[in-house]
């Protein structure tokens, strides 16, 4: 897979990917991920992206030109199977968006800033409008990089026991149930026996029964979908 981040903060994004799980399937040739600086699309001495709104208003909008120019630059280069804008007026990331997305061979995402880009850039460029929450960050970096995260971890090969991803919580619209580890007893707090009952069917149902009660109670929303 390979991941193109349009951004006018580049330093913001960087980091994330030079760490972690991220880091590891950047290294492993999983996936590729380019930061383009949309300053280096622009044509002024100034390195102008953004410019007043029409018709009056607070805030300050992208413009359509270094845009275009940067994404027709990456489009003639091969092709993308989604152009997503992150911006708090898209559909909401769950774990089912995250899941196609990583199936995608080359995505480009835009990260908006000020109040937005203009709607020409939607209407023309983009195929996929996400949000990460009903919250206003001050630009769409950080959600770029919690999109990546949530993809690349999905990536075959990417996390070390391929079955970590499948028991994640929300892969069957159900919480992960409760996990454990050593000491076996802890200032009197004891793991269910169940648990080293050395009865593997029994072991999962009782997994299964956990994210179940556990969905039930703090989001019941999960299973009506
Ligand atoms: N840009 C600003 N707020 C955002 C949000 N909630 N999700 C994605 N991108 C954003």
């Amino acid at each position: 897979m390979r991941i193109d981040i349009i951004t006018v903060l580049p330093e913001l994004l960087k980091s994330p990917f030079e760490a972690s799980i991220m880091k590891r399937a950047i290294e492993a040739e999983l996936v590729e991920v380019h930061f383009h600086n949309l300053r280096d699309y622009t044509t002024d001495n100034y390195k102008t992206v953004d410019d007043y709104q029409f018709g009056g208003g607070a805030g300050m909008v992208m413009m359509v030109e270094p845009i275009d120019k940067c994404i027709s630059q990456l489009k003639s280069e091969r092709h993308y199977d989604d152009i997503i804008y992150m911006t708090p007026d898209g559909t909401t990331l769950n774990q089912k968006i995250a899941n196609q997305i990583s199936l995608q061979e080359n995505i480009i995402i835009l990260c908006g800033h000020y109040k937005g880009v203009d709607q020409r850039v939607r209407d023309h460029f983009i195929t996929k409008e996400i949000s990460i929450g009903d919250y206003v960050l001050s630009g769409g970096e950080l959600g770029a990089a919690v999109l990546c995260d949530a993809v690349i971890r999905l990536i075959p090969g990417v996390l070390g026991n391929e079955t970590s991803a499948l028991t994640d919580s929300f892969q069957d619209n159900l919480l992960a149930p409760p996990i454990y580890t050593r000491p076996r007893s802890y200032n009197g707090w004891d793991v269910p026996e169940i648990l080293f009952s050395g009865n593997f069917p029994k072991i999962e149902k009782w997994r299964e029964d956990q994210a179940y009660e556990r969905t039930k109670q703090r989001r019941p929303d999960l299973l009506d979908e």
